[in-house]
């Protein structure tokens, strides 16, 4: 049986450049290689563990596999699916939820954050997040996980359960890992923390046009400070420069250490060269969104592919636990 792989993006909106570096990049590496068999999904369970508008996310979780197939993820190669979907999701979660201690998920750095964000929202759903990650993984026995290194601290969680369900009940999961690409932190255009959703200005949208990626580019905070030291906001430029220009970032960075550079002419090199990455897959999406009874299919077949190896799982693993 060949190895499988699993990665999700919550359907919050369109995809950024955050989830393309970090997520999509890798989700694209390991389709590529016959050695896996891949599935990627669009975490619409996720989207409902904090505030959100039901039309919206109506919209977004299909826009979400929009910008999946404009990116090059092929359902020829891979399965591609709605993790509501398959509601085997939800019901393994409950399973797995009895060998994870609340204090464990009270603990974890994802949680706080978003308590703190949402400090009258703070739900089980929420606090079963993890838990219902760790299931999405399981379900499909995945090892491999393409995602950015802010969900660690998740997998981490994936590997606990995985293992005390293996002692527990004598299962097989393997214990997942992170699949990193070079692209697995993706600063923030402000300089502080990295890009997300949540924070506005912080992020450039995979279908911003070639005028929006200036002006964004441009908004990061450059000011120099006394001494030459590089500010958060130069550092997250650099950043920015050796994902997307990395043949020229010396160049820039010994004109940062002589005084000579001209922070709004790298800028304006840096946004041509996100632009051009980003054109191809704007072209596709136009494709995908003139068709959208393909997209439909897509949505239904790789739905029945995920819920035949989803179900199987789930059984087994009622069985191994007295319940069937
Ligand atoms: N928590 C992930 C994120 O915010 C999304 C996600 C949900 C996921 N289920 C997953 C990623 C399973 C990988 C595997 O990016």
């Amino acid at each position: 049986m060949k190895h499988r792989v699993l990665s999700g993006i919550r359907a919050t909106g369109r995809l950024h450049l955050g989830n393309y570096l970090g997520a999509v990049k890798g989700m694209l590496d390991l389709q590529s290689t016959s050695e896996y068999e891949t599935l990627f999904m669009v975490a619409d369970l996720h989207t409902i563990t904090t505030p959100f508008d039901v039309e919206e996310l109506r919209k977004n979780r299909r826009e979400v596999v929009i910008d999946y197939l404009a990116a090059g993820l092929d359902p020829k190669k891979s399965i591609l699916f709605l993790q509501s979907d398959v509601s085997e999701h939800a019901e393994l979660a409950f399973y797995l939820s009895s060998v994870a201690t609340i204090a464990r998920m009270q603990h974890l750095p994802t949680y706080k954050d978003k308590v703190k964000q949402y400090p009258r929202e703070n739900t089980m759903a929420l606090l079963n997040y993890p838990i219902l990650m760790t299931a999405d993984i399981l379900i499909y026995k995945a090892g491999l996980v393409p995602v950015g290194l802010d969900q660690e601290p998740h997998l981490e969680v994936a590997r606990e359960i995985a293992r005390k369900m293996n002692e527990k009940y004598g299962l097989d999961f393997p214990e997942p890992k992170r699949f990193a690409t070079k692209g697995e932190y993706v600063p923030s255009l402000k300089g502080e923390g990295k890009m997300g959703k949540s924070v506005e200005g912080s992020f450039i949208n995979l279908t911003d046009s070639a005028d929006q990626i200036q002006k964004k580019v441009r908004s990061i905070p450059t000011a120099t400070v006394a001494g030459g030291e590089m500010t958060a906001g130069v550092k997250a430029l650099f950043a920015f420069a050796n994902l997307f220009m990395p043949e020229q970032v010396e160049e820039y960075k010994a004109k940062f250490e002589n005084g000579s550079l001209q922070f709004g002419e790298m800028k304006d090199v840096l946004a041509t060269e996100i632009y051009k990455d980003l054109q191809p897959l704007q072209e596709a999406r136009k494709r995908f969104e003139a068709d959208p009874s393909e997209t439909d299919k897509i949505i239904l077949e790789g739905a029945e592919r995920a819920r035949a190896i989803a179900s199987a799982t789930v059984t087994q693993v009622k069985k191994a636990m007295g319940l069937g």
